[in-house]
């Protein structure tokens, strides 16, 4: 079920006016029959954002309906409309929202209406959401909706990747590129709290700034410095022990000269453009590990989620992680936040309030 949810071909949601009202639903407020939403008929440029009235979606008997009142935005969601991923189109933007349950599926016994949620799911950048119930987890009184929207892809991202990925250890050193980014200031944090080294790479002096307030030990200008040459002068010609690279394409080279013999390297993203075929014999002189992991993948059972929620929610009530928000955008203003995220002018986290 939560397959479902998760898909990339998430699909617009095209039910009738007032079907909500039929009998799969156990409970409900009163909801409207239309809402804003964002959504892309063709995938392209931001110019191709149509924000406008679409149909509240229709409940499943395993979903809840979300009132949403923060939604994130994701470096994903550029990709979805720009054509990086293939989705079915029209498509809805937007991976991830808190807000309140205002109807609940015929089968769901964990929620209620009125319970504050977060979740993430597909068709976000809209006053409602329709998700399966595995998908979504209660908050407790002491997190708001904007920090729940705000840790959701990115911090489950840094998380697992510094638990899993590679499981950090003290006394690594560690690089993380784009570290006063949404998930690079998250992973400095976290390395620093696991007792590494953090490397960060960034363009400019104000990211720099940020990424040492946030745990990055050593930081790499890489406008006007050799990154390879730098991690190879801070760890005296080693290399780091993993690399966790969310560029992608620009950065790949610098990754693989980066990482030390047995290290790890982690290609997590695109905001480059993707990494282009590569020979697997690149691994093969320092005896290389490489992942190309995906968040969703590590969600894919009720328990994983819960697993990995509870966490993340304990860093952030433990202030091991401080939440960064760039800015809060406006729905009808999603546009903007696109154009500013591609722009590699913000830092840490985008919010869009509903
Ligand atoms: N695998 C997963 O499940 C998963 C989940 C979440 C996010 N991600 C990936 O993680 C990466 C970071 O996501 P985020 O939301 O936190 O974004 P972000 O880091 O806040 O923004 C991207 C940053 O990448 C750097 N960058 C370098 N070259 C760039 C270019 N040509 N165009 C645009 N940016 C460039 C910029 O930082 P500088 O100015 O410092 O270079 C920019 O600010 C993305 O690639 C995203 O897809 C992956």
């Amino acid at each position: 079920m939560l397959l479902k949810a998760i898909s990339p071909r998430l699909f617009f949601q095209k039910a009738p006016v007032n079907t909500f009202l039929k009998s799969n639903i156990i409970r409900t407020m009163s909801t409207a029959s239309t809402m804003k939403a964002v959504y892309v008929n063709e995938q392209g440029g931001v110019d191709n954002l149509v924000y406008s009235d679409i149909p509240v979606p229709k409940v499943d008997e395993d979903s809840v309906l979300v009132k949403n009142r923060f939604v994130g935005v994701n470096y994903i969601d550029t990709y979805q409309r720009g054509g990086v991923y293939p989705v079915t189109l029209p498509f809805t933007l937007g991976r991830e929202g808190a807000g309140d349950v205002v109807e609940v599926g015929a089968k769901v016994k964990d929620f209620k209406v009125g319970d504050r949620v977060v979740y993430l799911g597909g068709a976000t950048y809209a006053e409602y959401t329709n998700v399966t119930s595995s998908a979504v987890e209660k908050l407790s009184d002491e997190v708001t909706y904007e920090e729940a929207a705000a840790i959701g892809i990115q911090a489950l991202t840094a998380w697992t990747m510094v638990r899993d990925g590679y499981n950090v250890k003290k006394g690594d050193t560690i690089l993380v590129h784009a570290a006063a980014g949404g998930v690079g200031l998250l992973l400095c944090q976290m390395i620093h709290h696991l007792g590494a080294t953090v490397i960060g790479t960034v363009s400019t002096d104000e990211k720099a700034a940020l990424a040492r307030e946030n745990g990055a030990d050593h930081v790499i200008v890489y406008t006007r410095e050799n990154v390879v040459d730098r991690v190879n002068e801070i760890t005296n010609g080693l290399g780091c022990h993993a690399v966790l690279d969310g560029v992608g394409k620009s950065t790949w080279e610098d990754s693989l000269a980066s990482t030390r013999r047995l290290g790890t390297l982690i290609s997590f993203g695109n905001a480059s453009g993707v990494v282009p075929p590569i020979k697997i014999q690149c691994l093969t002189a320092k005896n290389l590990k490489l992942m190309r992991p995906q968040l969703f993948a590590y969600l894919a059972t009720r328990e994983e989620s819960q697993k990995w929620w509870s966490e993340v929610f304990d860093l952030l009530s433990k202030k091991v992680i401080k939440l960064h928000i760039h800015k809060i955008y406006d729905l009808k203003d999603a546009k903007q936040a696109h154009i500013d995220i591609e722009s590699r002018k913000t830092t840490g986290k985008l919010l869009i309030k509903l």
